[in-house]
């Protein structure tokens, strides 16, 4: 996550722009010929309805090592809420922001360095608004040619827009601790797309996958086929249940909410496992810090914008190798047209479940 401190140099984008305003725009796609696409973007902090304005700019450009990619789908995470809320003081990276970093389409253009068959590949897209400018709530984006994924022609590009943030996150999050192949997963908010993507890589891993949810209405849209036990949170006594399914304990735990989930954690934690945490309600999580202790519990905090490179890599590879072969899938929950950015961010922020908001390219 990009906050406050910003170590890259921060690039001031002066092009004018025409701001449209009004109406949800659904025309066709901009003529390219004039070098402009449309584009969502923000340049200060605040309400979605406030920031976010849809217009057009100039088309970016690849430089040496980059790609051009003509997107179709840009997916909607709730960190592209947070850097757009100003959330824990973070301040404007850049200018101008275009929000977004995940996404699919077709690569247009390529620049100097990069095999130009790569020209017309479909792709998947992801990191492209994490310390950079301009993300892919728009026709085009540009990033360094690793970032663009060649996507397996089985593979839509819904789901190609659904595995950066969230494919990456769960990867490392079950996967940073070594293989899981006989291993039980406890798996929190598992219809979530992070916890829904964990469970398909865990499972596939060769792992016994525990899910939970939070309310008994979303049992029914637990996939059976990859979460062996649902658990209901509500319910008088989740950590029994979780015991019945484990019984000598989970040996890890895909934690969405530590603080609220620490103290079930610790009762079903069996020696050494290790919980892997990549959000929290409370910013200071209160932990029983003696039964964490006492299991020799590891507590690793995820941070996807800076997992390390290699990880990062491993995770493209499995996540591509997975959604070829029908291991992964992803539940959309609303589509939106770009002129229609605010809505899908106001539904992201209304705490939409169970499945995906993605925002449509024409
Ligand atoms: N650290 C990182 O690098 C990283 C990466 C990706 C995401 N995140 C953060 O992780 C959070 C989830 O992201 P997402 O894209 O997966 O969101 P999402 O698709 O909205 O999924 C969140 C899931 O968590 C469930 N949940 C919420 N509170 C819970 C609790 N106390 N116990 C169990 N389940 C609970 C939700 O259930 P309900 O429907 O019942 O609310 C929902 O199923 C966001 O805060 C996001 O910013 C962090």
């Amino acid at each position: 996550m990009l906050l406050a401190v910003q170590p890259y140099p921060t690039t001031v984008d002066r092009s004018p722009a025409v701001v449209l305003r009004g109406p949800p725009l659904t025309a066709a796609r901009t003529d390219r010929q004039d070098g402009r696409m449309r584009a969502a973007w923000y340049e200060r902090q605040g309400p979605a309805e406030d920031v976010l304005e849809v217009g057009t700019m100039p088309s970016p450009e690849p430089a040496a090592g980059e790609v051009r990619v003509r997107l179709t789908v840009s997916g909607v995470n709730p960190g592209d809420l947070k850097k757009r809320q100003g959330w824990l003081g973070s301040a404007m990276p850049y200018r101008r922001v275009v929000p977004h970093s995940d996404g699919a389409g077709v690569i247009d253009v390529v620049g100097p360095g990069v095999d130009p068959t790569r020209v017309g590949r479909r792709v998947w897209v992801y990191g492209a608004q994490s310390y950079r400018q301009f993300g892919t709530a728009a026709e085009a984006t540009v990033v360094p040619e690793s970032l663009a994924v060649d996507l397996p022609d089985s593979v839509d590009d819904e789901l190609g827009a659904s595995l950066g943030i969230p494919g990456i996150t769960a990867h490392r999050a079950v996967y940073a601790d070594g293989p899981v192949a006989g291993r039980v997963v406890l798996v929190h908010g598992v219809l979530g797309a992070v916890g829904g993507m964990a469970a398909r890589l865990a499972h596939r891993g060769g792992a016994t996958v525990v899910g939970t949810v939070r309310r008994a209405s979303d049992l029914a849209d637990v996939p059976r086929d990859v979460v062996q036990h649902a658990v209901v949170l509500d319910a008088s006594d989740p950590a029994a249940e979780i015991r019945a399914a484990a019984p000598g304990g989970v040996d890890r735990v895909i934690e969405v909410a530590l603080s609220a989930n620490a103290d079930l954690d610790a009762e079903v934690a069996r020696q050494g496992s290790v919980i892997a945490a990549y959000s929290s309600p409370a910013d200071r999580p209160a932990l029983p810090f003696w039964p964490l202790l006492f299991a020799n519990v590891t507590l690793r905090l995820l941070g996807s914008d800076d997992f390390p490179r290699d990880a990062k890599q491993h995770a493209v590879r499995d996540l591509t190798e997975a959604a070829a072969d029908g291991g992964l899938s992803v539940r959309v929950a609303a589509r939106y047209p770009l002129g229609d950015i605010a809505a899908a961010h106001k539904a992201v922020e209304s705490g939409i479940h169970n499945g995906r908001v993605l925002v449509t390219l024409p």
